[in-house]
């Protein structure tokens, strides 16, 4: 699997999905930062703006739920027309089931990570997941700095998946622009978010493009490292 590029719509604009997805007709999946005041200090959207946006955007929806109880509403929002489902793993309460039920709605499962929370606990999860998530800001805005304290994580959680075999991609979220996406990619990142860096851009898709490149050409650089 190459690279891929999420971008976060948190970043757009709200009156206008529709088109703000248009606008990036090349990224892979249009990612959806679900926040409920709870998980975090921040309240954006659900279920009822997934399911609208599901029926008329082209890409696939990638939805990142900042909630907490996910075992209660993870698996609704395959219903809702998402794609791949993110639960942090900090919230959930029995983290194997909730993978396994949002598999059986026909979704990808895939586990996020706070930055100060270490992915070693979780390495016999892996099999149960399509994704790992590690966040490289807090979660809750957008615009925030890219945390480069969580790349030695990136390292760790590639050598685990490699180690699993297997089909797991490796997204990062959180401050990924052309100054850091390529240390993501070198450390082993796969599926970058970028919120601001798309929005804020003159031309949304070209960046999505400029992404794409350096995370490429940053990962192909390292194409070797898992030959010992
Ligand atoms: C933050 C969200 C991110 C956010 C990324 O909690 O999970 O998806 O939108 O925004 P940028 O790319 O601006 O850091
Ligand atoms: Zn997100």
């Amino acid at each position: 699997m190459g690279i891929q590029i999420t971008p976060s719509m948190l970043s757009a604009d709200f009156a206008n999905l529709e088109s703000e997805a248009a606008r990036i007709s090349n990224a892979d999946w249009l990612h959806m930062d679900v926040m409920d005041n709870h998980f975090v200090p921040n309240l954006t959207l659900g279920m009822p703006v997934i399911e609208a946006l599901s029926k008329v955007a082209q890409q696939p929806i990638d939805a990142h739920l900042m909630i907490a109880d996910p075992d209660r509403w993870a698996p609704a929002y395959a219903e809702a027309g998402a794609g791949s489902i993110t639960f942090h793993v900090e919230a959930a309460a029995a983290p194997v089931r909730l993978a396994r039920e949002i598999r059986a709605q026909g979704a990808r499962a895939s586990m996020a990570l706070k930055p100060a929370t270490p992915i070693e606990p979780y390495e016999d999860l892996l099999p149960e997941l399509d994704m790992v998530l590690i966040m490289t800001v807090e979660p809750g805005f957008g615009g925030q700095k890219f945390l480069d304290l969580c790349l030695p994580k990136i390292r760790r959680a590639r050598a685990l998946v490699d180690k699993h075999g297997g089909d797991i991609w490796l997204q990062v979220d959180g401050g990924v622009s052309v100054e850091t996406i390529e240390r993501c990619a070198e450390a082993g990142a796969d599926t970058f978010v970028a919120g601001s860096a798309v929005f804020g851009a003159d031309d949304p898709a070209d960046m999505v493009e400029q992404l794409r490149a350096l995370g490429s050409a940053a990962a192909g650089s390292h194409a070797g490292r898992h030959v010992h």
